[in-house]
């Protein structure tokens, strides 16, 4: 389902709540009641800050009556002009909820997994999951402790939370794989969820292969429309051609094939970079910063 809402009603789409969480990462609640109508864990929102604005997804990390939450980490253009806006402004259009929802039902126990600004897509996930009769384990890993998220409230989500830094300034000193390998020894496990920067994913999931034991990752390709038009987001799982956005974006690790999507990510990053610069460079010019 695809909605194109005006925010000049002065209902919808407005920024409700807006917090800085850790270096360079925000978290904004928007009012937008027809994402939270039927808005699961696993879906997202494309949204596109004015007329002229790029159209970017981002998963819906929490919902709560009439507002979604989301997370994100200020990267590039898009991402840093969307952290200038203050509470009380609007987005121009947000579309969703977009995409197939987490394969939530009574697995057992369970492990929800996140590397950096993916730690903000458990939340939702391990409530779902929790609510559905699953014990749920949550890790979480960051490069250093300023960049952990939403540590209190996955404490509370999850029976048992793990914390891991690449450089060891808090909880256990290396990587949610290493956790992960240790649990799957001690068939500890029956599904896993791995959501975070590409290569995170492929390197957590290694820990499951030939395991039996469930794993699924949540893909992040170029995406545009978000609704299976464009065909920007094609991935390849399992030797045949999928849609992130309509018949994902999560799929089972394994069958994922990694180098075709890290390829494909990087398709744009010459513009990416221009498209930046111009927007500094503009900022500049209008004294804007
Ligand atoms: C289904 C899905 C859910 C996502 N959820 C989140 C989230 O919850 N929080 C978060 O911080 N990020 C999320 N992302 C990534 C986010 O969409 C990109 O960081 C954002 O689009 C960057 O835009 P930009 O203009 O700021 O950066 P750019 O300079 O345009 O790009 C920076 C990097 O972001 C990625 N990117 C750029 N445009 C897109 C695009 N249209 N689609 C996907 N990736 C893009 C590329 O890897 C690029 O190298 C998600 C991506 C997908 C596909
Ligand atoms: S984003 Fe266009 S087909 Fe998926």
């Amino acid at each position: 389902m695809t909605l194109f809402v005006s925010p000049g009603d002065g209902v919808v789409d407005r920024i409700i709540k807006r917090t800085q969480i850790a270096d360079n990462i925000y978290e904004f609640w928007i009012n937008a009641p027809h994402v939270t109508k039927t808005g699961r864990a696993g879906q997202f929102v494309v949204l596109r800050i004015d007329e002229t604005g790029e159209r970017i997804p981002l998963t819906i990390s929490a919902t709560r009556k009439d507002d979604v939450r989301i997370v994100f980490m200020a990267t590039g253009k898009t991402t840093q002009q969307l952290a200038t806006l203050q509470e009380g402004e609007c987005i121009r259009d947000i579309a969703g909820p977009l995409g197939t929802p987490s394969d939530v039902k009574k697995w057992g126990r369970c492990a929800v997994i996140g590397g950096g600004v993916g730690i903000a897509c458990l939340p939702i996930l391990a409530r779902e999951l929790k609510a559905a009769g699953n014990e749920v384990t949550g890790i979480i890993g960051a490069r250093n402790a300023g960049l952990l998220l939403l540590e209190d409230e996955l404490r509370e989500a999850c029976d048992d939370l793990v914390i891991c830094t690449d450089d060891g300034s808090k909880g256990f000193h290396g990587f949610p794989a290493d956790i992960l390998k240790e649990k799957v020894a001690a068939k500890a496990l029956d599904a896993v969820w791995i959501i975070g920067p590409a290569i995170m994913m492929k390197i957590t999931s290694l820990a499951t292969l030939d395991s039996g034991i469930k794993t699924f990752v949540s893909l992040n390709p170029i995406m545009v429309d978000g609704t299976g038009m464009c065909g920007s987001c094609r991935v390849t799982v399992g030797g045949e051609t999928k849609f992130a956005c309509v018949d994902g974006p999560e799929f089972d690790a394994h069958q994922v094939d990694w180098n075709e999507l890290m390829n494909r990510q990087r398709t744009y990053n010459p513009q990416e970079k221009e498209s930046l610069e111009h927007y500094h460079e503009h900022k500049c010019r209008c004294g804007d910063h």
